[in-house]
């Protein structure tokens, strides 16, 4: 089981134009992810998504809050101690491309790190042959026909299947999906989200699916939790029906309507949201983060900070202040807007199909 609490991460970063600044990319992100549970992420370019994913598997750090793994709050442990934990949690990553070295057969790819699983847990490295077609059995490709090719030989789907292959190759517990359909051919996404579902299923491998898109969350979070974070915040979260069933906060109902458009010029409505503007990223406003660009807005979404509240719940810092959202439990409905309301949302094909 993983616990993050209040997880945040800044970058400092220097423009030419724009000097020095901070870019807040988590902002205090909590989830729990059971054994064998699904949590999936969804949010525009540059909320955080990738950020979090990173964290997750060690490749990034992070500034404030837990990490506890199995009851093990990370941060406490050494460096060496942290990486046995995290070799737990394995990543794949939107390209599998690059995330395959283009100068090693699938054999060479997953050779190696078999021979060493089977070292660490006392088996016979040279048996790895046996673990390699198996392993590559249970992705849907064929062990002789794939083992003596090299990536760019294999189509972007059995090469993002290859990438699964060698994620398994240390038995993890978690896998985190970031994107892991968005750069490979329509024809073949179905056929990975099918495989990652049925990894849940078959191996009891927990997933943290991260997408821009909703019908892919639903697809594989199914039965999970859904995060929809915006800038480096999470806005809305629950059971991934109820949120897509029924979305409260304005972002969310943007997103699941999916046709941005300049407020202004069309009146008030869910799929009406502003285009963000590069300003935004950098302002650090007292109000709610979405304000610039809602649809909803008021004055006093810009002076005050919405924090997340229960369905029904009224408003600014409730969530801090009378009801504690941790103690609600996992796969409550929380909202974090001053103007809730379950709004019409018209517009996306939500299922397998559009996958
Ligand atoms: N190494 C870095 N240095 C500076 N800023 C960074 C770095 N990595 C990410 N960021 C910034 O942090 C924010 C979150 O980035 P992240 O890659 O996590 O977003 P994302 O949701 O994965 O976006 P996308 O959907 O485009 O992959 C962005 O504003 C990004 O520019
Ligand atoms: S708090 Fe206000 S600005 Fe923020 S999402 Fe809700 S209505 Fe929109
Ligand atoms: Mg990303």
């Amino acid at each position: 089981m993983i616990q993050a609490r209040g997880i945040t991460r800044t970058y400092q970063t220097h423009g030419a134009f724009t000097g020095a600044h901070a870019v807040p990319a988590l902002r205090g992100v909590d989830f729990t992810l059971p054994d064998g549970g699904a949590v999936s992420f969804i949010g525009e370019s540059g909320c955080g998504k990738t950020t979090l994913g990173k964290i997750l598997t060690g490749l990034e750090t992070f500034d404030g809050g837990e990490l506890v793994v199995d009851g093990v709050e990370l941060s406490g442990l050494s460096a060496r101690a942290r990486a046995k934990y995290f070799r737990r949690i394995q990543m794949i990553h939107q390209d599998p491309y690059s995330a395959l070295n283009p100068t090693r057969t699938v054999e060479a790819t997953l050779g190696d790190p078999l021979r060493m699983r089977a070292k660490e847990i006392g088996g016979d490295p040279g048996k790895w042959r046996e673990r390699a077609a198996e392993l590559l059995t249970l992705v849907g490709l064929e062990p002789a026909a794939v083992l003596p090719k090299y990536p760019h030989q294999l189509s972007g789907g059995q090469r993002q299947r290859v990438v699964i292959a060698r994620a398994l190759t240390v038995d993890p517990e978690v896998l985190i999906a970031d994107e892991a359909v968005s750069m490979i051919d329509v024809s073949m996404r179905l056929g990975i989200l099918s495989l990652l579902r049925d990894l849940r299923t078959r191996l009891g491998i927990s997933l943290v699916f991260i997408t821009h898109d909703v019908a892919t969350a639903r697809y594989v979070g199914d039965g999970g939790e859904l995060h929809v974070i915006y800038r480096g915040e999470v806005v809305e979260r629950g059971l991934t029906d109820d949120v897509i069933l029924t979305p409260v906060h304005p972002y969310t109902q943007c997103l699941l309507s999916a046709v941005p458009i300049m407020r202004g010029l069309e009146e008030p409505g869910p799929d009406r949201m502003a285009p963000i503007r590069a300003l935004d990223e950098r302002t650090a406003t007292p109000g709610c983060l979405f304000e610039p660009r809602c649809p909803f807005a008021t004055q006093e979404c810009a002076l005050t900070h919405p924090t997340l509240v229960p369905l029904g719940g009224d408003g600014a810092g409730v969530g801090s202040a009378a009801v504690d959202v941790g103690d609600l439990g996992d796969g409550a409905h929380v909202h974090a807007c001053l103007h809730p309301a379950a709004r019409r949302v018209v517009g996306v094909e939500i299922g397998a199909a559009s996958a």
